[in-house]
């Protein structure tokens, strides 16, 4: 079983995230009908499709993703909300270039409009220092080589094999709060320093970082994911649209619970300086098991 195409082709330096709500009452012939329409392939674009789990079983009631839930709201004890705004539907369009994506974003937004409603559209790109807006540089502890495919996609002989469950949260950053801080006051809220891109080793690294909040072992299993997400933003909305792939739900579960300091009270000190806006858990299909699911 393979992973939808484009899951591994970095840097994907242009990218659209487009999530969406079906339209009550949609026959499931033209829902397929339209989602074949919107993933038709074009060239040097890929199209990845990725389903919530109310959706998953209307339209493949044969079986399900196991782990596949909603995304709930939580919140830290200090108030950090991640709010739950689950939809139905996720395309990650991503590429090279603008002028590649593009076709492929129109594409999709006119198969869809017949059949959903668009409740969240956002560009991403990739600066080619891998530097988000905040500066820091993002993906280095990402997994490598064939270690990607290992952490992002559940195992061949399990339900679901060659497909992925995927997280995708918008964050808006609060850039004036956290450029106020030092560089060195920075560098501890993130656990990396800014300008060398240095982990913090030992007893330098903050336990409520965002490096050693995420960077975890749950019953000696390293809860690795592999994460495409991307800066996005115009003048009035930018952030970051972190978007994760990984083998099982509960590494994302584990990790947010990290985050927000449930099992310890410590919360992730990037959580002071960036807000997340949405929440949805999805599960991306492999390619045989999407061309099965949307056959008429
Ligand atoms: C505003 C939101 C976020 C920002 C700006 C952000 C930024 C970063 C940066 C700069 C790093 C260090 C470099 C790297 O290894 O990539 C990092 C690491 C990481 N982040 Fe985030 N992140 C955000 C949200 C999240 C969320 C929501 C999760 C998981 C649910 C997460 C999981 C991770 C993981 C697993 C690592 C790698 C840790 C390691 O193994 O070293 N991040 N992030």
């Amino acid at each position: 079983m393979t992973p939808q195409h484009g899951l591994f082709e970095e840097p994907g330096n242009r990218a659209q995230y487009l999530e969406y709500t079906l339209k009550q009452g949609v026959a499931l012939d033209d829902i397929k009908c339209a989602l074949r329409r919107a993933t038709s392939r074009l060239p040097n674009v890929f199209i990845a499709i990725a389903f919530g789990s109310n959706c998953w079983n209307s339209l493949q009631p044969l079986w399900r993703p196991t782990q596949l839930s909603d995304f709930v709201e939580q919140a830290s004890a200090k108030g950090h909300l991640m709010p739950a705004t689950q939809q139905d539907i996720f395309f990650w369009v991503h590429g090279e270039t603008s002028s590649d994506v593009m076709p492929a974003v129109i594409q999709v937004s006119q198969a869809m409009a017949v059949i959903a409603d668009l409740t969240l559209d956002l560009n991403g790109y990739k600066a080619p220092d891998a530097r988000i807006i905040t500066g820091f540089v993002d993906g280095t502890g990402n997994p490598k080589g064939d270690k990607r495919h290992t952490a992002a996609v559940v195992p061949d002989g399990q339900i679901g094999a060659g497909g992925s469950y995927v997280l995708g949260q918008k964050w808006t950053h609060k850039l004036p709060e956290f450029l106020q801080l030092s560089v060195p006051a920075q560098e501890q809220v993130m656990g990396r320093t800014k300008e060398t891109n240095i982990e913090m080793e030992g007893a330098a690294m903050p336990t409520n970082s965002h490096v050693a909040r995420t960077d975890i072992d749950v019953n000696d299993t390293p809860m690795k994911m592999y994460r495409r997400g991307t800066p996005y933003g115009n003048a009035g909305d930018y952030g970051l649209y972190f978007l994760a792939f990984a083998c099982e739900q509960t590494r994302f579960e584990h990790v947010i619970d990290s985050m927000l300091g449930k099992d310890d009270g410590v919360t992730d000190a990037m959580m002071d300086y960036s807000d997340a806006k949405t929440g949805s858990y999805w599960f991306m299909p492999s390619q045989e098991d999407l061309d099965a699911l949307l056959m008429a």
